[in-house]
């Protein structure tokens, strides 16, 4: 089963123009909860190969804005909304830069660890990435702001979803149907950033 739908989004992304099948993760976690609005500037990290930020354009309208960053090369999108960098999340100079170009009405995340065999090890790893996300979120997103972060299924999801809640109206965790035929991945929501 999750073959066949593994299958099913990487063909229709491709026969629909997208540069990766995650695409319509983002899609339906957008028709769920309305994340992104016409004007935003977005926030996309781990954004290669930029099908998420192909999404976000088509929401923004002309006056919003994405910018994308990753440790890989994102070819441009020759959209005049996007802009691309390389760089490491994690890293306290691109944090920096980052920030600089805030602020953002909303952050999303699709970050993912290399994965290495060891279940423990990944759900950490992702953690760790979801914890710079958060903090980057606490310095340039705007009051009102949603974040979207990819997390790896674990026993401290919980734990750090609890840890946010008071920075956020709701926080919940959503997995959308194109997510199912991965093996432990789900999205933390957090919506209407308080201050
Ligand atoms: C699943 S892919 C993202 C797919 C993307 N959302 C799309 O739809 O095209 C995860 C990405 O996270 C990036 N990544 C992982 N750790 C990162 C980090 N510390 N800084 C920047 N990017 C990172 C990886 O290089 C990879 O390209």
């Amino acid at each position: 089963m999750s073959y066949i739908m593994h299958d099913h989004y990487f063909k229709k992304a491709k026969d629909e123009g997208y540069r990766a099948r995650s695409a319509y993760k983002l899609k339906m976690i957008q028709e769920k909860l309305h994340l992104v609005h016409a004007k935003d500037r977005i926030l996309d990290l781990g954004a290669a190969p930029g099908s998420w930020m192909q999404v976000v354009l088509e929401y923004i309208g002309p006056q919003g804005s994405v910018v994308g960053i990753d440790l890989e090369t994102i070819e441009p999108l020759h959209d005049p909304r996007a802009e691309v960098m390389i760089g490491d999340v994690c890293d306290a100079t691109i944090q920096d830069m980052i920030v600089s170009c805030g602020p953002y009405q909303v952050v999303v995340s699709d970050m993912a660890p290399k994965t290495t065999g060891s279940k423990i090890t990944d759900q950490a790893r992702s953690l760790a990435l979801v914890e710079q996300v958060f903090h980057l979120a606490d310095r340039c997103l705007n009051k009102n702001g949603s974040v979207c972060a990819k997390i790896f299924e674990g026993q401290d999801v919980q734990a750090f979803v609890k840890s946010i809640s008071h920075s956020y109206a709701k926080v919940a965790l959503f997995k959308p149907k194109a997510s199912r035929g991965e093996s432990f991945e789900t999205y933390i929501i957090a919506q209407k950033k308080k201050l």
